[in-house]
């Protein structure tokens, strides 16, 4: 009578239907496991990048050149910058197209004293439109080179400013908005060092290029000769290269003449954390921050640059010695999937420094170096408060129209940052140094004590700032804040902040400048 269950074959019962379709489900489920669990192994591996050990240090490392400069009638010191596309051989014999500010590859390195005013005639040669944005820089909003000073294709620009800040190691580097992340992995960026009497008078180790050696690093992925500016797969930080290189020196080597070498650290990299160490263990004295010099040397063995964070550091060679800055896994706590797929268990051998069978002595670190004149948060005449998530600040997406926040000139405020996005960011803020006063609730550490201008804000965590707006006043134009994370930046992890008179509000922005040069 029925169909199934009673036909028989080959003398065998044959299993009913339903259990037959559960077997095969259950091995289809069992499979597909595998295939993820398999694929998720390979990813999770296949994540973790190290050259530690793997690198041969065969290249002479480049130290970028001082630009030169003129100085006008009226004082002003005068460079010319010229952004330019290129090609530039890596490796002898393979051509990368790229980026530079007077040259291919980089830019120089400008320099100008406190109290000196200065002029940077920007010419853009590229294809497309671009800005130049001085990082770290006190300086007014339209000379900002932020997104709204866009230069067209073939046009120019030409910010003044009077250098109104401390000594320190500062950057410049292309802020457009959406393009940030490529327009600096194509190569645009370049140190601006600042000087002033109170470290001219320090006995700092102080030649360019032979005992103060700016170190430029950021991650790579070659395709052939091609740069791969890919981002891979679950990498929610953004690009993650494979390899590192110095002031576009791969595989680096400097040799250091003197008893003392001072490192300017620049992490120009687009996402990636450093945690800086040297492979023999010795320690180092960390000498400034961001904006500046601390108030006293630091000793410490490690040290975690988030991008667009800087630090210099003094280390003692003995004749004839070799050493590796090395990059170490990062320990900040991140989750399990962050700390593999936001690349924190990576680690590379940086660049060797070599002692020459000689050196010259070095004058002994002094015990403290400058005084501090951050704000210390008791005068903050306003909070506010900043929840970080790659999809926005404060649940919002960077307009270019809207003026976020407005502060007035010749206040202080204290600014919460908060990270509970699962991933980490840092937050940068144009215009100002400012004091970390808490993370999480404690004291920062001493090298975090000095002058900031970008801070690493680990997922899970709460920093507290104090920054003072010295103005100028400009209802009109908009000064940034945002994640230096550049492809969070560029998908909209960016606001902005107008500074005004007392009492005065903030203008209506114009639209967005658009010259239509625009193109991929
Ligand atoms: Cu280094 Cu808003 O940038
Ligand atoms: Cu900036
Ligand atoms: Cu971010």
């Amino acid at each position: 009578m029925s169909k199934s269950g009673n036909n028989v074959t080959g003398g065998k019962r044959r299993m009913p239907g339903w259990k037959r379709a559960l077997l095969i489900l259950g091995s289809l489920v069992a499979t597909f496991a595998l295939v993820i669990g398999s694929l998720f192994t390979w990813l999770y591996t296949g994540a973790k990048v190290s050259t530690v050990g793997e690198v041969d240090f065969h290249n002479a490392l480049a130290v970028p050149p001082l630009a030169a400069s003129t100085v006008d009638a009226d004082g002003t010191r005068v460079f010319d910058l010229r952004m330019q596309a290129g090609e530039t051989e890596f490796t002898p014999g393979s051509k990368t197209p790229t980026w530079g500010f007077n040259g291919s590859y980089l830019g120089p390195t400008l320099r100008a004293a406190k109290g000196e005013k200065v002029r940077v005639k920007v010419a853009n040669t590229l294809p497309e439109e671009s800005t130049v944005h001085w990082h770290g820089m006190h300086l007014p909003a339209a000379m900002d080179g932020g997104p709204h000073q866009m230069v067209p294709a073939g046009g120019n620009w030409a910010p003044e400013w009077t250098i109104e800040q401390p000594a320190a190691t500062l950057w410049y580097h292309p802020h457009p908005h959406g393009e940030t992340e490529t327009h600096v992995q194509r190569g645009l960026a370049g140190l601006f060092l600042l000087d002033d009497t109170a470290s001219a008078a320090l006995p700092l180790p102080k030649s360019y290029g032979v005992d103060d050696i700016p170190v430029i690093v950021q991650d790579v992925t070659f395709d052939g000769a091609k740069f791969d500016h890919g981002h891979k797969l679950m990498r929610n930080v953004g690009f993650l290269g494979d390899r590192t290189m110095v002031n576009g020196t791969l595989d680096p080597y400097v040799t250091v003449q003197d008893e003392l070498v001072r490192l300017r650290l620049l992490n120009a990299s687009t996402a990636r954390v450093y945690t800086f160490g040297f492979d023999d263990g010795r320690t180092f004295r960390q000498i400034a921050s961001d904006g500046g010099l601390l108030e006293a040397p630091h000793t410490a063995d490690r040290l975690v640059l988030s991008p667009g964070e800087r630090a210099e550091i003094v280390v003692r060679m003995k004749p004839g010695e070799r050493t590796v800055l090395r990059s170490y896994p990062l320990d900040a706590g991140l989750d399990f999937w962050n700390q593999r797929f936001g690349g924190g268990d990576d680690s590379f051998d940086v660049m060797q420094l070599r002692a020459a069978p000689t050196l010259r002595p070095s004058a002994e670190l002094p015990g403290a170096l400058v005084a501090s004149a951050l704000p210390t948060g008791e005068d903050s005449a306003r909070n506010r408060f900043f929840e970080l998530k790659a999809s926005g600040i404060n649940g919002r997406k960077m307009d270019m129209s809207r003026v976020d926040e407005t502060v007035t000139r010749g206040t202080a405020e204290t600014w919460t940052l908060r990270n509970d996005d699962g991933m980490p960011h840092n937050f940068h803020v144009h215009d100002v140094q400012f004091r970390i006063l808490d993370i999480n609730g404690v004291a920062p550490p001493p090298p975090l004590r000095g002058p900031k201008d970008t801070v690493f804000i680990p997922s899970g965590s709460t920093v507290r700032i104090a920054l003072r707006f010295d103005g100028p006043a400009d209802p009109d134009t908009p000064y940034m804040f945002h994640c230096h994370l550049l492809y969070h930046e560029d998908k909209g992890m960016m606001g902005q902040f107008v500074v005004v008179e007392p009492g005065q509000s903030a203008g209506t922005l114009k639209p967005p400048p658009s010259t239509g040069s625009h193109q991929h």
